[in-house]
Order: C-alpha cells, then sequence, then structure tokens
C-alpha cells in the first residue's frame, strides 16, 4: 500500500497488520488535532440534534462517525465548516476549534473557512460544468494565482479520476458515471487544497465496484488531509477509519475511540448492541 512510504515517524509501531479493520495501516498515533469540538450543542428551533459533544479530531487520519439515522451525523459534520449557518432555525454553541481558533469567532470568514474544510456529499453533485472546469470551480473563487492546469492535474490524481478523464477535460462532468462523478467532487474538494475532508456518505449512492474505488481513495487522502467521515456501513467504517465516534439518539456521543476498540472490545453496551445489529 502507498502508505507504507509515508509512515516513517515511528517504525517500531508498525508492526501489526489486521485484516478486518483498515485502520492499523496507519498505526503510528497522531499526536496533532486538526478538528476538536468543545461542548458543542446544536439545536433545530426547540429540538436538540447535538448534545454536549467533545471530541478531539486526529490530523491526517480517517476518523468515522456512525449511528443511526437522525442522531445528529449529519449536523455534527456541518458544524465544523459551518455549513449548518445556511439553515435558518439551526443555532450552534459551544466551540469547534481548527488551527488553534474557534470557527464560530466573529472574525472567522466562513467561506475561506470552507476552503481549508472542504465537503463531499451523499449524492454525487458535479455542476453543469465541464470537468475542467468543475475542478477549477474553487480555484476561481479563491483568486488562485498559479497554473490552473496543473492543479486541475493534480487534483484529479488525488482524486484517482485522472487516467480516465485526461482526454475528456472539456466534456461535461454529468457525462460521467456515479462513481466517476464522486470522484471528480473529491477533485473539486480537494482542489482547493485544504486540510480538512468532510464526507456525509459518500458511497451509499453507489455501486459496490465504485464504492470500493472511493474506500481506496479515501485511504490515500489521509496521507495528506485528515477526513470525516459519516457513513452507515459498519463494515466500511471498520475498514477505512483510524478513529470511530458513535453518536446516538438524541445526538449524544457515546464512545469514540481507536476504530479497532470499537469494533472488538467496545466499552458500552449500547455501543456493542448497535454494531452487531440488535438496533438501528
Ligand atoms: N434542516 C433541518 N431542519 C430541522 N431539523 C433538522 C434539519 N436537519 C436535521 N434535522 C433534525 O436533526 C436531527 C439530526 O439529524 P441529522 O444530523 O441529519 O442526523 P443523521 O445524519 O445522523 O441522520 C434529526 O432529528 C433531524 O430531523
Ligand atoms: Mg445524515
Amino acid at each position: 500500500m502507498s502508505n507504507t512510504e509515508t509512515k516513517t515517524e515511528s517504525s517500531d509501531s508498525l508492526i501489526t497488520t489486521d485484516v478486518e479493520t483498515g485502520s492499523n495501516d496507519r498505526t503510528a498515533p497522531s499526536n496533532r488535532t486538526a478538528v476538536a469540538a468543545r461542548d458543542l450543542n446544536v439545536y433545530y428551533g426547540d429540538e436538540q440534534a447535538i448534545d454536549d459533544v467533545s471530541m478531539e479530531i486526529p490530523e491526517k487520519r480517517v476518523t468515522a462517525l456512525i449511528g443511526p439515522s437522525g442522531c445528529g451525523k449529519s449536523t455534527f459534520l456541518r458544524c465544523i465548516n459551518r455549513m449548518n449557518d445556511m439553515i435558518d432555525v439551526c443555532r450552534v454553541e459551544g466551540d469547534v476549534e481548527f488551527g488553534g481558533k474557534n470557527v464560530y469567532d466573529g472574525d472567522v470568514d466562513p467561506v475561506a473557512l470552507r476552503r481549508k474544510i472542504g465537503m463531499v456529499f451523499q449524492k454525487p453533485n458535479p455542476f453543469p460544468k465541464s470537468i475542467r472546469d468543475n475542478v477549477a470551480y474553487g480555484l476561481k473563487i479563491q483568486g488562485f494565482d498559479g497554473d490552473v492546469d496543473e492543479r486541475v492535474e493534480e487534483s484529479l490524481k488525488g482524486a484517482a479520476l485522472w487516467d480516465e478523464v485526461k482526454d475528456q477535460l472539456d466534456s461535461s462532468g454529468l457525462e460521467l458515471s456515479g462513481g466517476q462523478q464522486q470522484r471528480l467532487c473529491i477533485a473539486r474538494a480537494i482542489a482547493p487544497d485544504p486540510e480538512v475532508v468532510l464526507m456525509d456518505e459518500p458511497t451509499s449512492a453507489l455501486d459496490p465496484v465504485a464504492a470500493s474505488k472511493i474506500e481506496d481513495l479515501i485511504d490515500d487522502l489521509a496521507e495528506q488531509y485528515t477526513v470525516i467521515i459519516v457513513t452507515h456501513n459498519m463494515q466500511q467504517a471498520a475498514r477505512i477509519s483510524d478513529r470511530t465516534a458513535v453518536f446516538l439518539t438524541g445526538g449524544r456521543l457515546v464512545e469514540y475511540d481507536d476504530t479497532t476498540k470499537i469494533f472488538e472490545d467496545p466499552e458500552e453496551q449500547r455501543v456493542e448492541d448497535y454494531i452487531t445489529g440488535k438496533f438501528g
């Protein structure tokens, strides 16, 4: 795996391999926090969607958010790059720290924040534009003054799509297959060189082969980016993530630990019940 080239910081921790969880590809602990939620509460009108969540998300690792439908996973994800700002009834209390700053401080520009914290959604949503323009979209907004074509190529390579589209950069992004469209959206998200990539169930609209390509890609992305992924697919969380956060009804974070620990020996009975399919 390509990860082996970069995990040089602590070679003596690279002894374990585990076929069931992908997390051991990056066994060296990440000692830097990319994003930290502190006493986060989120409401839609009177309804509470996130209940006093605090968690530290490690840099350049894959962190999975799992839990039953409606437990607040998407809400939590959207807090990180302030996408919830766009929902009128949504109110956020508490802090989300990123780069040593609370993203909810008055002087934070949400547009600049979203360049640093990109997002990929469940349904691939390319713009009705050429493949090139889809990827270059964020660069234009930020007034990027480097070589756009070079950055487009790098981003498409980073999204494992370049070889499939390099001869058709001027054709519409909408002509691609679903899996290719999702990789195009990933290329668009990484083009502005973010630090964090948020993904909300990025494979659930895809067939298994396309989904598997995205899973491989996520593993590669974590060499360079912090990846935070919501998934309802527990096998997927087990395969691709280093850390897993389990949310349960009411927007409570019930357990958050190394993925192997969550799936093999969780502390909470409720987590074990959820993972073994007793509810959810
Ligand atoms: N835009 C919204 N307006 C009002 N309520 C919402 C909105 N989005 C989510 N909710 C509510 O917040 C709770 C958490 O939703 P969500 O974050 O989408 O959960 P999940 O992603 O885990 O399925 C649910 O009760 C949902 O109905
Ligand atoms: Mg959701």
